[in-house]
Formats: structure tokens, C-alpha cells, sequence
């Protein structure tokens, strides 16, 4: 579960690119996070994960605050970035291996998920080749594999199906379902409405750093008085 309370951050000075935000994702759900370009999405992320400094307000992630107990609550959730570019020099099994020490992965259990995961998303045969040599999909792919070793309470994804072939964005939305359907809570920012339509649980609407609509597809069609797609509701509710 993740709470995002009164959330405000601003880059420059007299700009809030996030002006107090409060969301609540729930255990056993699938929460998709849609906004225009710049609408503050990867600033939030960055703010739950604490990769960013928070202004003002509070994060809790399983009830752990990522400002007073970050450690703990860095433990509680995995992260897709928006951008897989990391640890170039590493070999992709050598990233695997790193990310399994670093979260205390038996031999047994990461041998036997990562021969999972990586048959499913097809990269097993690039795992002894340097990320460098990878192209973004696989990147991500590798990334992907790297959050589910450790299988966190928490799973946290910045735009996951980006670069993603037919099948592996799939498999991808196969284990979110899973996830949330095992209690854990799944929150992830897309600009595929198809995708979100489809595979949410709840939606939040952010624009300007302000949210514009949080809750069920079914709900947005309620409000609006319109049964249409979530692509027409996006356009009418993010209208200048
Ligand atoms: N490092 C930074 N320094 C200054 N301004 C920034 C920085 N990162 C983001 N911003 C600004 O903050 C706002 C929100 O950006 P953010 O990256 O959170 O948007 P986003 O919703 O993830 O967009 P996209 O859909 O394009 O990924 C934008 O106005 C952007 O210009
Ligand atoms: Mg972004």
C-alpha cells in the first residue's frame, strides 16, 4: 500500500510541479498514473522511491515514511524507471546477481527466477553479454527481471511498456495481474489508455501537478455522464 499525503515539490522556485497531491493505493490493486507530458508523473515516482527530495507532505509505503525510515521503506517496493540505461558495463546476468546480494536471494530462488523470468521475456541468451550491447526493450526487459527477484509488496513501474514487443508487454501485464491478485499493489504511469482501460483497477488523473480524477473507469463514465472510452473521458478531463 502506498499514501501520498499533501505532496508538494517544485524545481524552481515559485513553480509547484506537484501541488498537494494526496493519492492512496491500495493493496491488491493495479493503479494506473495518466497525465499529458509534464503533467508531474516521473516526479512523483521519484518522490515515493526517494530518488527525489519531497518539498512538503509525506510518502508511506506499507506505513513506512520514505523521509523518516527510508531505508525500511525502500525495502518494501521494487522500481521500473522510466529509463533502463543502467549499469552499462555490467553483463546482464552480473546486474541480476548484484540486485539478488544486495536483497539477501537465496541461490536456489534466484537461479530458479531468473531462468523464469528470462525464458518468458526471451533475453536468456543475451544474459552474458554486456547491457551495453542491448537494445532498450531488452534493457527494460533486464530491469523488469531485476524488481522481480526480490517479488517487493510494492511494485512500482514508470511507463513499463515502452519498447516492449507484443509478447513481452503481455507476459508484463500477465504479472501485474498476478501481483494483485496475490495482495500486492501495482502502480504504474502509462500513455496507453487501452492498456489502462483494461488492466486497471482505479485511475488518477494528473495535470499540472495537480490531481484531476482518481477512481474506476466505471466511475469516470458515472461523473462525466458519457459512456465512452477512456481516451475521449482523458481528452474532456484534461481540456485546457
Ligand atoms: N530535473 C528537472 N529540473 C527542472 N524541471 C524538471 C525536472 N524534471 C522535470 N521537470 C519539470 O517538472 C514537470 C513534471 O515533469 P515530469 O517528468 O514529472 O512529467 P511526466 O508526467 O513524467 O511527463 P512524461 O509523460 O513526459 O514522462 C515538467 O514541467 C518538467 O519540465
Ligand atoms: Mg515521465
Amino acid at each position: 500500500m502506498i499514501e501520498i499525503n499533501n505532496l508538494t515539490k517544485s524545481y524552481k522556485k515559485d513553480k509547484k510541479v506537484i501541488d498537494n497531491i494526496n493519492l492512496e493505493i491500495r493493496n491488491g490493486e493495479i493503479f494506473g498514473f495518466l497525465g499529458p507530458n509534464g503533467a508531474g508523473k516521473t516526479t512523483t515516482i521519484k518522490m515515493i522511491t526517494g530518488i527525489l527530495e519531497i518539498d512538503s507532505g509525506d510518502i508511506l509505503i506499507d506505513g513506512r515514511s520514505i523521509i523518516r525510515e527510508p531505508t525500511i521503506a525502500k525495502k518494501q517496493f521494487g522500481l521500473v524507471p522510466d529509463n533502463p540505461d543502467i549499469f552499462l558495463n555490467l553483463k546482464g546476468i552480473e546486474y541480476l546477481n548484484f540486485l539478488a546480494d544486495i536483497y539477501g536471494i537465496s541461490k536456489e530462488k534466484r537461479i530458479e527466477r531468473i531462468i523464469k523470468f528470462a525464458k518468458e521475456f526471451e533475453i536468456e541468451n543475451a544474459l552474458n553479454d554486456k547491457i551495453q550491447s542491448y537494445s532498450h526493450g531488452m534493457r527494460q526487459k533486464l530491469v523488469i527481471i531485476g524488481v522481480l527477484l526480490h517479488n517487493p509488496q510494492n511494485w512500482i513501474l514508470d511507463e513499463p511498456m515502452t519498447g516492449l514487443d507484443p509478447k513481452s508487454s503481455f507476459y508484463l501485464k500477465k504479472l501485474m495481474k498476478e501481483y494483485a491478485k496475490n495482495g500486492k499493489t501495482v502502480f504504474f504511469s502509462t500513455h496507453i489508455l487501452e492498456v489502462a482501460e483494461k488492466l486497471c483497477d482505479r485511475v488518477g488523473i494528473i495535470d499540472d501537478g495537480k490531481i484531476l480524477f482518481v477512481g474506476t473507469y466505471e466511475d469516470m463514465k458515472k461523473e462525466f455522464k458519457r459512456n465512452s472510452s477512456l481516451e475521449e473521458l482523458f481528452m474532456e478531463i484534461t481540456k485546457k
